[in-house]
């Protein structure tokens, strides 16, 4: 069963998936036009509802759960943090209390967030969250790694860097980008630009979730780094390269707590993936290919907002 599997990496990773179940709140991130070109059974339900995962469960001989759902805004974290601690952490607690009472394997996506700043960060570094999202994200693990250690269950961590690629929510830096470009519209750049992020095109990840789930060992943790680092004023000049349009740029006040750099180390995994510069193209492509599928996203908030708080 794949919980916010409606999402963005969720729905990159249910086209990996023969048949799979998918379990959705829709939130605002959660879309069904995820979903419509891919065979799947869906239940709209919520982690944050115990009986409602429960039910799922029960009812369709659930063995495995791949666990996507979040609120995976850092800004939006700034503004309302309180729905982070009830999706990203109780909902997880939630998550591993049905998997403690059926026995079931806990497969979670976490993120390179969780340690902050730090340069090269392996699995054992400590957590030092800076955002209330990343905070969540931090407790929530820390939740896992405590039922592994109390109640023997079968749990593992994921944490991806930076994804980009096909239907991300335009609240993130790079769909926002190039929806902006194309629309004419200024680009909000918080503090002076130079923050790094490693990036990483979600296909690639899909497809390192899946061989993990399958061949990851319980009670580890796994980094998956895209080991493709870049400022985000970087990345808009190469979204600029692309459409063959000059990125019209508005330097904004800093986000609060802003991280100036995610870096992990993969010490456990073989994997490759595609070049960003090739990435970039397939998902700029995407966005110019499929308008109908962010034209109705326009009037969000946070598309929309410079400075959200
Ligand atoms: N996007 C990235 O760059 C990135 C990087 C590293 C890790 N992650 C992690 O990967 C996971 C997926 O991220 P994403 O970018 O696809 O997020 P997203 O915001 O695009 O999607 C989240 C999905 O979860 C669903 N959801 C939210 N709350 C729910 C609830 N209470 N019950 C059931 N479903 C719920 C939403 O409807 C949506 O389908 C998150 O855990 C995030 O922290 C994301």
């Amino acid at each position: 069963m794949i919980t916010g599997g409606a999402g963005f990496i969720g729905s990159a990773f249910v086209r990996e998936i023969d048949n799979p179940l998918v379990f959705d709140a829709l939130t605002y991130a959660g879309r069904l036009e995820n979903l419509k070109d891919v065979k799947h059974l869906f239940i709209k339900g919520d982690i944050r509802n115990f009986q409602e995962i429960e039910k799922a469960v029960k009812e369709n001989h659930v063995d495995t759960i791949v666990n996507f759902a979040a609120e995976s805004h850092v800004d939006r974290s700034i503004v309302d943090p309180f729905i982070f601690l009830d999706t990203n952490v109780k909902g997880v607690i939630n998550l591993l209390e049905v998997a403690r009472k059926y026995d079931l394997k806990l497969v979670h996506i976490s993120t390179d967030e969780v340690y902050g700043e730090q340069e090269n960060s392996t699995e054992d570094f400590p957590l030092k969250p800076s955002s209330p999202y990343s905070a969540s994200k931090a407790s929530g693990d820390m939740f896992i790694h405590s039922y592994i250690r109390t109640y023997g269950v079968n749990a593992l961590i994921i944490r991806p860097s930076n994804n980009y690629g096909p239907r991300q929510f335009p609240e993130k830096l790079i769909p926002k980008t190039i929806i902006r470009i194309l629309k004419n519209m200024e680009i909000p750049v918080y503090g002076d630009g130079k923050q790094e992020r490693d990036w990483i095109f979600v296909e690639d990840t899909a497809k390192i979730i899946k061989k993990i789930m399958q061949e990851g060992k319980k009670g580890e943790i796994y980094n998956v780094p895209g080991g493709q680092r870049r400022t985000n004023i970087e990345i808009i000049d190469e979204i600029g390269k692309i459409l063959g349009k000059k990125p019209l740029i508005k330097y904004v006040k800093d986000r609060p707590g802003h991280d100036k750099l995610y870096s992990m180390k993969n010490t456990k995994l073989e994997y490759k993936t595609i070049p960003l510069e090739e990435g970039l193209k397939k998902t700029v492509e995407w966005y110019l290919n499929n308008q109908w599928w962010w034209t109705p996203l326009l009037g969000d908030e946070f598309f929309r907002s410079e400075v959200p708080w």
